[in-house]
């Protein structure tokens, strides 16, 4: 049977509601309330509480479509079905229906409502471990519905055993299922999760019993939830009869796009194809990522930022490889968002932000990728030339720092010449700076240049400035650098593209306001930490326990700061930006002046 992605979750939904089932909104790819993973995984993720107990208010049989993103399998993408953003089908029982119930209708839901007939499937189950026996119950299961012995497996616990999603929570055995590509096996081993393209594993119905704890214990929970997950990439591309995801219509106007991009003629075929399917999977999954309706995810150096920030770069890096010009990244995700905005309207309502973050990204690498990757070669090619086998830490750290190579970009390269990565040695160079930066920052700390009247008041509508940037623009306008003279101030902070007239006239307005306000200029001297409590903007690193001066205006702003600062904001008269323009990457400069400058 042939099905679209549309007709697949219609299906899926409109069963499972047949079943009893509520059909729920997905959430957000960005968690909510766990600090412990940077991206939903699964569909369970969002629905943690409720399968420890909790009730939910659509009841205890639900179903859903989640956009999740994992990149544990990053190296696998460019195969024929791994990827690092996927939509999950799933349906879930809390602390209702179990095993039986769960396996039939999985079974009924692969041959009668999607047409594939019983001798395609193969499936596994878990072999027990410890006090936790063999699944032998689900085995009677799929025996009854008249799958053989043969091609049932009972398998161990990294092959079948779910969760929990982060380090503590939800998980137990699971029963996976999987297609059959009538490829030949690869070996005598060669069984369902084998990597070799025989067998796709389609659907995992997950028999949540049990909660990690946070000390790695397994206890039981109150009550036997089933959790299960359908890929509906390779779902659709097994119904289709295709050999890899990046052949359905998710993927074939991206590949037909990346394709017409190439100009560099094809040497190592393979090598071509692998490049292409993962410029195409990243792509997709970065444009999911800034268009998210949570928001907020940017390219940076930390957490989930960082990985979207890697993925973004190691998509550069494979075009730069197929001759694919600059610019590509807005292009591909134009059609990202084109093929899914019926679905996820967010993308629709955040193209502009998508486009502009990858393309301003995607310059940001380019400037740097050549150099970086001449340095790269350099290097390489003595300790190759040396029959060295690891890389300096310093050295990835340089590439790092003066090239933006992600640290596992340069593993990767570092692996295709055999070279391992100093890791410990990366760190440490990367904590020297981080300590080097701070002693700068210190230097800095102390503030003004001279003190006169018209300085400090300046002074003072810099941080009106400030706060009022985090409000229009969000949190991430954070400070990068300020001077003062006593005719105008100029702040640098972060920010991906120029301001509108817009938000300029908004920020003046904020700025303005807190001035007609009076707010008086308070310092108090506390420890740093105090003062992160208390929720002040500290831009320089303190050190741990170190005394500083908070500097707060009325409720509108409060900042660790040298001060010397105005009594009061009205003594400023009125403030007025005369430039905004780019200062570097990412980054953007205001030139403000105040109206009593005497
Ligand atoms: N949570 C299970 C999985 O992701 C269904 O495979």
């Amino acid at each position: 049977m042939k099905l679209t992605a549309d007709q697949l979750r219609e299906k899926y939904l409109s069963f499972f509601a047949s079943k009893g089932h509520a059909i729920i909104s997905g959430a957000s790819l960005i968690p909510e309330n766990d600090p412990t993973v940077l991206f939903t995984t699964a569909g369970m993720h969002p629905l943690v509480p409720y399968l420890l107990g909790e009730p939910h208010p659509s009841g205890r049989r639900l179903t859903d479509v989640q956009t999740c993103v994992r990149t544990g399998d990053i190296d696998a993408v460019g195969d024929t079905c791994h990827l690092t953003f996927f939509e999950m089908l799933g349906n879930w029982s809390l602390g209702e229906y179990f095993k039986k119930e769960a396996i039939t209708w999985s079974f009924e839901f692969l041959t009668q409502e999607l047409g594939f007939t019983a001798d395609q499937l193969s499936v596994t189950v878990f072999e027990g471990e410890g006090d936790i026996p063999r699944d032998d119950e689900s085995i009677d299961i799929w025996k009854s519905l008249g799958i053989p012995e043969e091609r049932i497996y009972a398998l161990p616990k990294s092959d079948n055993w779910w969760g929990p999603a982060g380090t503590s929570g939800p998980c137990g055995p699971d029963s996976e299922m999987f297609i059959d590509t009538g490829v030949d096996c690869c070996g005598e081993e060669c069984r369902p999760g084998c990597h070799c393209g025989k067998y796709i594993e389609i659907w995992n119905d997950v028999f949540m019993q049990y909660n990690k704890t946070a000390e790695g214990k397994y206890e039981p929970l109150k009550q036997n939830n089933v959790d299960t997950g359908m890929g509906v990439e390779r779902t659709i591309c097994m119904m289709n009869g295709y050999e890899t995801v990046y052949e359905t219509e998710l993927f074939a106007p991206l590949m037909l796009k990346i394709k017409e991009l190439t100009t560099i003629q094809a040497e190592n075929e393979e090598q071509h194809t692998r490049a292409k399917r993962i410029i195409a999977d990243h792509m997709r999954t970065a444009v999911f990522i800034l268009g998210d309706p949570k928001g907020g995810v940017k390219p940076g150096n930390m957490g989930a930022n960082y990985v979207l920030r890697r993925l973004i770069r190691r998509s550069v890096r494979y075009a730069k490889m197929l001759g694919i010009s600059t610019g590509y990244t807005g292009e591909l995700a134009k059609l990202v968002i084109d093929n899914y905005k019926h679905v996820y309207p967010e993308l629709e309502t955040n193209r502009t932000t998508i486009v502009t973050e990858l393309t301003a990204e995607e310059s940001r690498f380019e400037k740097t990728l050549t150099s970086g990757q001449r340095e790269f070669n350099k290097v390489a090619t003595a300790l190759v030339t040396h029959k060295q086998t690891t890389l300096s830490g310093r050295t990835a750290f340089k590439l790092y720092d003066t090239y933006g190579f992600p640290l596992e970009f340069t593993e990767e390269l570092a692996n295709e010449q055999g070279l391992a990565v100093d890791r410990a040695g990366y760190d440490k160079a990367f904590k020297k700076h981080q300590e080097l930066s701070k002693q700068g920052a210190n230097t800095f700390k102390g503030g003004l240049a001279d003190n006169t009247v018209a300085t400090t008041r300046l002074h003072t509508a810099t941080h009106l400035l400030h706060k009022a940037l985090q409000i229009v623009l969000g949190e991430h306008a954070t400070q990068k650098g300020s001077n003062i003279t006593t005719a105008r101030l100029r702040f640098d902070f972060s920010h991906p593209a120029k301001m509108t007239p817009e938000e300029k006239q908004q920020v003046e307005d904020i700025v303005n306001e807190q001035i007609k306000r009076n707010l008086p200029v308070k310092v108090e001297t506390m420890t740093i930490e105090e003062a992160k409590e208390k929720g002040a903007t500290a831009l320089f690193a303190a050190k741990y326990g170190e005394q500083v001066k908070v500097y707060t205006a009325g409720d509108f702003s409060m900042e660790v700061c040298g001060g010397p600062h105005a009594e009061t904001t009205g003594e400023l008269g009125g403030f007025k930006i005369k430039k905004e323009e780019s200062s570097s990457a990412g980054v953007r400069r205001i030139k403000a002046i105040i109206t009593n400058v005497n």
